[in-house]
């Protein structure tokens, strides 16, 4: 895979689509923890028929989940890779739902052996990551500020730092893969 961080997706109603997940996460997190939630197809279906919608019509292979995340005011998602050191998922497409400006993604430049698996529990579910053993030495290589939708790689290093007062949330669609399928955004989602 090339050395791409991210890619912008230009989709023509975004703001249109942008206004019904606002509307459709209206009450679902406080400005207090960073959290996630990821629901069901049919609360998608119901609460966010348009962005359900084109995001189907657009993919090539199945969705493994959408998932809501959280960043309250101040708070900094520490520097972390999504997945197993040695299976680790390759990329998400994050929309941002509100808050997104004057926020960043980090990514970072680090060793295969500074990373270790990581799990945490998330409603009786595992949450895989892999951190870095050691912070010091995280060679900044971009930063992102996410104002439309983006394709971004979650299998190098990363961060999300809000300085808001307000809380920041996005939408990751994220789709299946194998060890060796679906590492691209164009093997699974027509661009
Ligand atoms: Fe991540």
């Amino acid at each position: 895979m090339e050395n791409t961080l991210y890619q912008l997706l230009k989709i023509e109603n975004f703001l249109e689509l942008q206004e019904e997940l606002k509307n459709a996460i209206d009450g679902m997190f406080q400005n207090t923890e960073c959290a996630i939630n990821d629901p069901a197809p049919s609360w998608f279906e119901k609460n966010c028929p348009k962005t359900y919608k084109f995001i189907l019509s657009r993919s090539k292979v199945p969705l493994r989940y959408l998932r809501f995340y959280c960043t309250p005011g101040g708070e900094l998602l520490t520097p972390h890779v999504d997945g197993h050191v040695n299976f680790r998922a390759p990329f998400g497409l994050n929309i941002p739902v509100t808050g997104t400006e004057n926020t960043l993604m980090k990514w970072y430049r680090t060793e295969a052996d500074n990373l270790y698996d990581h799990k945490a529990w998330h409603d009786g579910n595992p949450l895989i990551a892999c951190l870095p053993k050691v912070y010091e030495g995280l060679e900044k290589l971009d930063e992102l500020e996410l104002l439309e939708p983006h394709f971004v790689r979650t299998d190098i290093i990363h961060s999300v730092i809000n300085p808001n007062p307000n809380l920041r949330v996005i939408l990751s669609v994220r789709w299946y893969f194998t060890r060796e399928k679906y590492h691209h955004w164009n093997e699974v989602f027509k661009l």
